[in-house]
């Protein structure tokens, strides 16, 4: 039992081999998979997968690369969504200031209003950041997500780990925890505490080793979940259960599912 608490399967990689794709993982023990949007498309996708497929969970939220296409009637639609059933979380939501897609105050304005509306329908966030550590700090201090959130592929310090685990963060480890320069991501997994770890893959992108460069799909969510439990010198399968029961607190399924 492993629960992928991330992963992007509307991507049009997976159009010639989805049930393949679907099987693979189900034989692999991966028995969840949120499904994160990233716009409006993508998020009206993965509640449609939801829908579908009864391993499937939904997020839904303006990714900061479309916060400058945002309108009004993005968040009436996204407001309906929420209250479909197996929605989960909002997100994936944040700040990315390594590509810069959107202006940086728009990202900001997008960021914080996507809190909002989370907390307007009761769900929690699932943050998405790159070189924006100190600005997504703020933005969450300023702006407490009230039922919680996940930090997706966490590659932030220690230090930083802490405050967002006082705000009821989630720290979520992805492919890149398996690199060989994943020094700092190590050493925060080591830290932090197993109540406080989810597994995701963020398929189809960072692939965990050893199969680093190909395209990524739940199944190999368990070589995260094989490096947490070396870094926490725990058997495989308390790893798999202890992510899974934390993944269930932070998205409140025992009440919605
Ligand atoms: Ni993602």
């Amino acid at each position: 039992m492993i629960w992928d608490t991330h992963a992007h399967l509307d991507d049009p990689l997976y159009s010639e081999d989805f049930e393949e794709v679907a099987a693979r993982m189900k034989s692999a023990g991966i028995s969840r998979v949120t499904n994160v949007g990233c716009d409006l498309p993508s998020s009206e996708r993965s509640v449609q997968l939801a829908q579908e497929y009864d391993f499937i969970y939904a997020a839904i939220g303006i990714h900061p690369h479309y916060a400058k296409g945002a309108t009004d009637e993005t968040w009436a639609k996204l407001l309906l969504l929420a209250k479909q059933p197996k929605v989960l979380a909002w997100g994936e939501i944040g700040l990315d200031y390594y590509r810069d897609l959107s202006p940086r105050s728009i990202q900001k304005q997008i960021f914080i209003q996507q809190i909002m509306l989370a907390n307007e329908a009761g769900l929690p966030i699932v943050i998405h950041e790159r070189d924006a550590h100190q600005a997504v700090l703020e933005i969450v201090k300023a702006h407490p997500p009230k039922s919680g959130g996940v930090f997706h592929c966490y590659s932030g310090s220690w230090e930083m780990a802490k405050v967002l685990m006082n705000l009821g963060f989630y720290l979520s480890f992805a492919g890149p925890v398996t690199y060989k320069n994943a020094r700092q991501t190590v050493e925060v997994a080591g830290h932090a505490p197993i109540d406080r770890i989810l597994v995701e893959t963020d398929s189809p992108y960072l692939t965990p080793e050893p199969r680093r460069g190909k395209r990524n799909e739940p199944t190999y969510v368990r070589e995260i979940v094989k490096k947490i439990a070396e870094i926490k010198n725990l058997p495989f399968e308390d790893a798999a259960l202890q992510t899974m029961r934390n993944a269930e607190i932070i998205f409140n399924t025992r009440h919605k599912v």
